[in-house]
């Protein structure tokens, strides 16, 4: 968006006040629309585009009916404003390399089960750089893919990559799944226990959307063995307390049962083929201008996270 700014473009007296509001009539195709979303009177859009349009000479919109359309001017100036508009965003990114990494906001969105670590990382991250504003959201999968699509986030934390959405993404972590049980449990001094003994067990499972969820359904259908769903739920914390409450077995992250080992809560039962290995990826828009801090933050998950995060032994 054009920032306010009384600045003036000599030759056509054209001030990037009008252009934002022009740009924001055009977008909306509505003068009271724009008046809505820039906060001003409707008779002070219509002020401004006045002004516009006397500063160039040429009328940028006609009226047809209740509706507004840009004239061929209209259609040029709309695209010179976009332009000046990408400009000075990309101003304002060189000014904001030029201040360092000292300041600014850094929007970061991580898988429900990541944020057992995440939070962690970003704690250290902020400790480093103090002057960091951080939002974090905390969401399955299926919601990151939606924001990756609306290019909301500037750096995603999850599982396997999105399909279908333009993407760079690295791994940076062994993300290993496991089937827990309570410490009690028959099995749980079994060693190499096959997968078909489990074909009729129920699991306590998180909710479909979850990429831990869709990652467990591909592995059973590879491996050919059924797997049953009991209770969904929507938090990993919810599942271990189910599960340490002995309503089902679970499988879940590693990275989310450090304490329940250390407290000899919940144990991970001995099974062929597992752990499910699996990655954690940080993951951002193709073409995406990362700002320094975005920058920064992706460079430390990939040289910190493994050293940070303690991974429990796997059996
Ligand atoms: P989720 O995340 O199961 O919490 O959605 C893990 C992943 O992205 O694979």
């Amino acid at each position: 968006m054009v920032k306010s700014s009384i600045c003036y473009i000599a030759y056509m007296h054209v001030t990037l006040r009008q252009l934002e509001v022009f740009a924001a009539v055009a977008r909306n195709e509505s003068f009271t629309k724009a008046a809505e979303v820039l906060h001003l009177s409707q008779p002070g859009v219509s002020m401004q585009i006045k002004q516009l349009e006397n500063n160039i000479g040429l009328p940028l919109f006609e009226h047809v009916g209740k509706k507004i359309y840009l004239t061929s001017a209209g259609r040029e100036m709309y695209s010179y404003s976009q332009a000046i508009s990408n400009l000075l965003g990309e101003a304002e990114d060189v000014l904001e390399e030029l201040k360092g990494v000292h300041s600014g906001k850094l929007a970061i969105s991580v898988a429900t089960t990541a944020s057992h670590f995440a939070t962690r990382l970003l704690a250290d991250f902020s400790k480093r750089y103090e002057g960091v504003t951080i939002s974090l959201d905390i969401t399955n999968r299926k919601s990151l893919q939606q924001q990756l699509e609306n290019n909301e986030p500037d750096l995603v934390i999850m599982g396997q990559p999105p399909e279908g959405v333009d993407v760079e993404s690295v791994a940076f972590m062994e993300n290993p799944l496991v089937i827990i049980a309570p410490t009690n449990h028959a099995l749980s001094k079994e060693a190499n226990i096959p997968l078909r003994h489990f074909e009729d067990e129920h699991f306590v499972v998180r909710e479909s959307g979850s990429g831990t969820r869709g990652a467990i359904q591909r592995f059973f259908d590879d491996h050919e063995v059924s797997f049953r769903t009991g209770i969904e739920m929507s938090s990993n914390e919810a599942i271990k307390q189910a599960v340490e409450a002995g309503l089902g077995l679970g499988i879940v992250s590693i990275h989310t049962i450090e304490l329940e080992l250390e407290t000899g809560r919940l144990c991970i039962l001995d099974v062929r083929d597992f752990p499910i290995v699996r990655h954690w990826h940080i993951v951002f828009r193709k073409g995406k201008r990362l700002s320094p801090v975005a920058q920064t933050f992706k460079q430390f998950v990939l040289d910190e996270a493994a050293q940070f995060i303690r991974l429990p032994r796997v059996v």
